[in-house]
């Protein structure tokens, strides 16, 4: 039995969250206060790039699933279930800016008069659950009028559809277990395990689990970095550690490092709490050293090679901060060709969906004009067209023969054929 439901924000996990929901029978109504894009979205535009989304929005659109609204009051009214899941943007000191959220539980607080269970999606600080229930009762609601429960969200971008609609777990934080099974009639379709825990639980196991993240890409980073005094191939000991369940098989690429809208924000919220409550995670803010010294890594390559990058023809592939995604926050890709740009080396860059429209670098729309008469390429980012491509016309089209693959994803049997020559990192 599809359930009524109301998700308030239509940014990356809401509108995820709202078209799965959808696609599953319930009946969604997702609340944006911008009104173009509300327009935008009722006409199936969705304003993300993410495989499948569009379709999946349309598709709900039009069997009337799913309905876009610029206001929330009518569809908290008819929902039993209340999706929170507006952006917590970084402040400048790196805490978590709640204000959107505040917004949305004094509105709440003006419209709930039957109960309601309210779900928060957004990542949020220790402690921020517990302190958005209080705010609700301060706000007038009375005890018994709602219930909240925290449900933080594991999407990757690229993959969100997969992953909602198959999660490798459900965590849910709660004050009290009575509405888990509410939780599960509403994930009917999903057989993954329920991690039930207390609101800090689930906020610490998102940070946890985004900051383990971040400390196997650096570790692995590290490795590559020993493996380069040591003349190994840093692909061998990924292979090494992968086959032992204890450690598994991903996140265990060493290259430019993690960048994305969440593990570069979510590491330094975690320190920033940590700083505050007096323990600093310590491998977290290693982690975090490690990942932010990658860049230059890769700019000494590129000066070992190119001597004086100043004036010479730089190619960059990739763009985004990881394949298939239009997302360019916090990607060490722009942060290279930053650099790249204040060595003044002439930059030329191609990305399958990035426009990046800035003055000091050249874009091109095809991988192999980017290449065209530069004395280095650079593959930034690992999209599948990249590690496809004709190296033959590649080699034809580039002056120098250097390529430096700054993701460990090229193979160098298929660049030696054609005289090119490969730099990765700790690749032996
Ligand atoms: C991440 C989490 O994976 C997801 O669970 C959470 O909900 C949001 O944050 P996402 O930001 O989409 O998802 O990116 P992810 O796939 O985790 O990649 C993060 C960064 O790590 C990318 O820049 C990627 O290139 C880099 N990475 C990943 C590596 O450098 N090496 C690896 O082995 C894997």
């Amino acid at each position: 039995m599809g359930m009524n439901v109301c998700v308030i924000g239509a940014g990356y996990v809401g509108l995820t969250t709202s078209a799965v929901l959808a696609s599953q029978g319930h009946n969604v109504q997702c609340v944006e206060k911008d009104q173009e894009k509300v327009e935008r979205l009722k006409s199936g535009h969705v304003p993300i790039y993410e495989p499948g989304l569009d379709a999946m929005v349309q598709s709900n659109v039009n069997n009337k699933q799913l309905i876009f609204v610029p206001e929330m009051r009518e569809a908290v009214k008819q929902s039993e279930i209340i999706f929170i899941a507006v952006g917590t943007p970084s402040l400048e000191d790196g805490r978590t800016n709640l204000r959107y959220i505040e917004q949305v539980l004094q509105e709440l607080a003006t419209i709930i008069t039957s109960y309601k269970v309210i779900v928060s999606k957004s990542t949020v600080p220790i402690g921020t659950n517990e302190w958005m229930e209080k705010k609700l009762l301060q706000e007038g609601l009375k005890q018994g009028q709602f219930d909240l429960i925290s449900n933080p969200e594991f999407l990757r971008e690229g993959t969100a559809i997969a992953d909602m609609l198959s999660p490798d777990k459900i965590v849910l934080g709660v004050k009290d277990a009575s509405n888990v099974s509410l939780m599960k009639q509403l994930y009917h379709f999903s057989p993954a395990p329920y991690i039930i825990t207390s609101f800090n639980g689930a906020e610490l196991i998102k940070y946890a689990s985004n900051a383990f993240l971040a400390v196997k890409i650096s570790f692995m980073n590290e490795m590559a970095l020993l493996s380069e005094h040591f003349d190994i191939n840093v692909q061998d000991i990924s292979e090494g550690l992968k086959t032992d369940p204890r450690i598994g098989p991903l996140f265990l690429q060493a290259g430019l490092g993690y960048g994305g809208s969440c593990l570069p924000k979510d590491v330094s919220s975690l320190i920033k709490q940590g700083e505050e409550v007096g323990y600093v995670p310590q491998l977290v803010e290693t982690a975090q050293r490690v990942n932010e010294q990658m860049v230059e890594v890769y700019i000494d390559k590129i000066k070992q090679i190119l001597v004086d990058p100043k004036h010479k023809k730089v190619a960059v592939w990739g763009a985004s901060f990881k394949p298939n995604t239009d997302d360019t926050r916090h990607s060490r890709a722009i942060q290279l060709i930053k650099r790249l740009v204040e060595l003044k080396s002439h930059v030329q860059v191609y990305d399958p969906v990035v426009k990046l429209e800035w003055n000091e670098v050249t874009e091109y729309n095809d991988l192999y004009q980017a290449v065209h008469g530069v004395d280095l390429l650079i593959v930034a980012t690992e999209w599948e067209e990249f590690t496809k491509a004709d190296w033959n016309l590649v080699k034809e089209k580039m002056d120098g023969s250097m390529i430096i693959d700054a993701r460990n994803v090229l193979k160098c049997s298929d660049l030696e054929k054609y005289e090119l020559q490969l730099v990765g990192i700790g690749r032996g």
